[in-house]
């Protein structure tokens, strides 16, 4: 799953040459399917005759002006929407394979089956598991139109009523599988959503196959065609999607589903070696979901990330509060290399996630999450022992910054959770108090320039976290106030 950051990231020349580069070689392999198709229906005597007569000879050219300008219109758009996609190769591939492959198969059941057999919602589904909602819309769109562009090139004998009934459907379909799978949490919802757009293109191939003298029989064949087809796109969805998801370390939701059950590998590690912040992570990924849903982000990305936010205290977990019973080996610590092992934990989550072939998103906002604030704690209790003046970035995690929305909420929702937890007073007006203050300390520490979150969402967030956390109760220590008179924040960055 793709997520959008309109803070491009500056482009090189290498990445204008690859990205068209890939676009390119995807466009001939495009081709070489109208080839199949052309071989399939005319045999490979039929092709080559086809492809030297005069009068088809223009098809062919017409076939390649229609791809590459299919492929163009996707790398502009692309370009204009997601520009950061097109710099990592595996997200070209990912785009491009879910084209052809489900170009291929249409190709085959069209063959063998009939036009309205073809799984045209596919590729729109693969897309949306893999990428995102938007970019499924406008593939579903280009999809189509290069299977109308091969319907109307390769078989000049097709039915044009039918070709364009197929083309319709297609598009409606696909659209309509978008919407209604978009969201779905699991896969045997996803199922049950395969039977209403199998109705719906059922639907139009009844429509389309009205025609003078059609029995009912012939009707009653295209429907059963276009409802196989209908399901057979979901069938073959969760055939190829753990195959994505394994070969390109893909995001999906069943996947994040996956790895958040308390079985996993990590989430177990953490049960049993820091009960303490397992329980602080459940909190923050009941907060997380609420935020993202109200912000229109994807509530269940947000509870993944907030389940391995804080991964890196499985190094030592018993250096941070909530895993402590009694004794705190900080008390036997220089401040600064107490710092250096709270700051750890961030850097430490990044490696130990990255490690485990975890999806990079998660890595990256446990490397974020605490961006680059001051650890105020040992900054006080360093400021204890000298006379001189201590540099506050000393005791500041290194960052880097949020770089996304999922990463601001986590760090809103961790921040949040840990200062109202160390709160006797945890009524209404006191957690509104503590979530104001965290809320605008993040802020004057420029906590969210990296990333493309509005103030209108952020000031969303503090609403969503004060209504939450208002119900939410645990005992937490409660440490001296920061002394340095910039900030003017609750005191917990040595706990979250
Ligand atoms: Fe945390
Ligand atoms: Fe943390």
């Amino acid at each position: 799953m793709f997520f959008q950051n309109k803070k491009y990231k500056p482009w090189k020349k290498k990445d204008f040459v690859l990205s068209i580069l890939q676009v390119v070689i995807h466009a001939i392999i495009l081709l070489g399917l109208f080839a199949v198709e052309t071989v399939l229906d005319k045999g490979g005597n039929g092709f080559i005759a086809f492809i030297t007569d005069e009068k088809t000879l223009y098809n062919v050219v017409y076939a390649v002006i229609v791809v590459f300008s299919i492929c163009t219109i996707t790398y502009l758009y692309y370009f204009y929407e997601y520009r950061d996609f097109l710099t990592r190769a595996k997200n070209i591939a990912v785009l491009f394979i879910s084209i052809e492959l489900s170009f291929l198969l249409c190709i085959i059941m069209g063959h063998f089956s009939g036009i309205f057999t073809r799984p045209c919602t596919l590729c729109a589904l693969l897309v949306l598991l893999l990428i995102n909602h938007r970019s499924a819309v406008f593939v579903n769109l280009m999809f189509n139109t290069l299977l109308v562009s091969m319907d109307l090139l390769c078989q000049v004998d097709f039915e044009i009523a039918r070709v364009l009934g197929s083309f319709i459907t297609g598009v409606v379909t696909g659209h309509l599988a978008v919407y209604l799978v978009n969201n779905v949490g699991s896969r045997i919802k996803v199922f049950g959503m395969g039977f209403i757009i199998a109705i719906a293109a059922s639907l139009f191939a009844f429509v389309f196959s009205l025609e003078p003298g059609i029995t009912i029989l012939d009707i009653l064949f295209v429907i059963a065609q276009a409802f196989t087809s209908g399901l057979s796109s979901i069938v073959v969805l969760m055939a190829l999607l753990p195959i994505f998801e394994y070969i390109f370390n893909m995001l999906t939701n069943y996947r994040l589903s996956e790895i958040t059950d308390h079985k996993s590998k990590l989430i177990s590690r953490l049960i049993e070696e820091a009960p303490g912040t397992f329980q602080h992570s459940l909190v923050v990924s009941t907060l997380a979901e609420t935020c993202a849903t109200a912000i229109g982000e994807n509530p269940i990305l947000a509870r993944a990330c907030a389940y391995y936010h804080d991964m890196g205290k499985l190094k030592q977990p018993d250096h941070f509060t909530e895993n402590q019973h009694g004794s705190n080996p900080h008390d036997d610590l220089a401040p600064e290399l107490s710092t250096q092992i709270i700051r750890d934990h961030a850097t430490n989550g990044y490696d130990i996630i990255k490690k485990h072939h975890l999806p990079l998103i998660l890595a990256d906002v446990a490397r974020e999450h605490h961006g680059t604030l001051p650890i105020q704690y040992f900054y006080n209790k360093a400021l204890k022992y000298t006379e001189g003046d201590l540099d506050i970035k000393d005791f500041s995690y290194a960052g880097p910054k949020p770089s996304t929305k999922v990463s601001a909420i986590i760090m809103l929702a961790d921040g949040c959770e840990a200062a109202v937890r160390a709160q006797n007073d945890r009524s209404r007006d006191k957690v509104a108090k503590v979530v104001n203050a965290i809320v605008e300390d993040r802020l004057k520490l420029e906590q969210f320039s990296d990333c493309d979150i509005t103030m209108r969402e952020i000031d969303i967030i503090r609403n969503s976290l004060i209504d939450s956390l208002s119900g939410v109760y645990h005992e937490r220590v409660q440490y001296d106030k920061m002394k340095d008179k910039r900030f003017n924040m609750f005191d917990n960055s040595k706990k979250s």
